[in-house]
């Protein structure tokens, strides 16, 4: 009888003390808590191609608009040419959460706005796992995939890609999109696409620069469909360096020149999918998430 109550007293204060310790845990010294957004892109040396992260994040504060937004790019290369072609100094993921942690915030939902999970994508995952080790930083920092994830995103994005296609194309013209590619074993998610892409509009290729398909690949396929006039569309954020130079520059190595050399008509679309309000839903929804385990 005794012990029973002894017990039951015992099993009442452990749920207490279990119960008030995520409130203490839940507040700083001060008791403020402070919410930040940081969105990390690679980033581009062309300016024009900004207009896709100003898209981003005006999308991403009508989702969120009492949140502030940060940004920070992955790119080592584009930043040091940044600071010497305009003198300005962006921020690396790292950096940017380090300063975060310092001015206070104490949850930030990193969203990553890269195609696919791939090298960049598992740098920033290295990177937040870091951050949340880090004593008098950030208490929680989580991280939202990139545009291509689960078998949902893929059915979603090849609708959203479909959706972005110009108006002026007629239905048997073909369209491709020019993915980076990669040598990461991310680099699935290409021809991944391609399988969900097909299943809507059977006149729509993906390609890549640096990894599959190439674009011998897609000169294949185009050629078995027996496609007359190609649309060129960048598949990635921005159309930056990539997409105004292998895709649509005037060398004989662009992908509109070897086309034109295969006897295909050829039009060019110099828009990132960021400027795109179809696809950043689904970057702004992989936020949704992150922002959501911030207080879990
Ligand atoms: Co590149």
């Amino acid at each position: 009888m005794f012990l029973s109550r002894l017990t039951r007293w015992s099993t009442t204060l452990l749920l207490l003390l279990v119960l008030a310790l995520p409130a203490f845990a839940g507040h700083g010294k001060n008791g403020a808590e402070r919410e930040g957004i940081l969105l990390v892109a690679f980033g581009t040396t062309v300016p024009e191609a900004r207009a896709a992260f100003d898209n981003i994040e005006e999308e991403v504060r009508k989702a969120f608009p009492d949140t502030e937004i940060r940004w920070a790019y992955s790119a080592k290369q584009v930043r040091r040419t940044i600071k010497e072609n305009e003198g300005t100094a962006l921020l690396s993921p790292a950096s940017a959460l380090a300063r975060m942690g310092d001015e206070g915030f104490t949850h930030v939902a990193v969203q990553s706005l890269h195609t696919i999970p791939g090298a960049e994508f598992h740098d920033l995952i290295r990177t937040v796992a870091a951050f949340r080790n880090m004593p008098k930083g950030t208490r929680t920092v989580t991280l939202g995939e990139a545009l291509l994830s689960s078998p949902d995103d893929m059915e979603k994005a090849a609708k959203a890609l479909v959706s972005t296609f110009p108006a002026e194309r007629k239905k048997t013209d073909a369209v491709v999109l020019m993915g980076h590619g990669t040598h990461h074993p991310a680099n699935i998610y290409y021809p991944g696409l391609q399988y969900y892409l097909s299943k809507v509009e059977p006149n729509a290729f993906v390609g890549t620069v640096e990894g599959a398909p190439s674009l011998e690949d897609v000169v294949n396929e185009l050629k078995a469909r027996k496609a007359r006039t190609v649309w060129l569309m960048p598949l990635m954020a921005v159309a930056g360096d990539h997409a105004r130079n292998d895709m649509a520059g005037p060398e004989p190595e662009s992908w509109k020149s070897v086309l034109e050399k295969e006897g295909f008509t050829v039009h060019t679309i110099l828009r990132g999918t960021g400027e795109f309000d179809a696809i950043t839903a689904i970057w702004v929804d992989h936020l949704r998430d992150a922002f959501s385990r911030l207080n879990q």
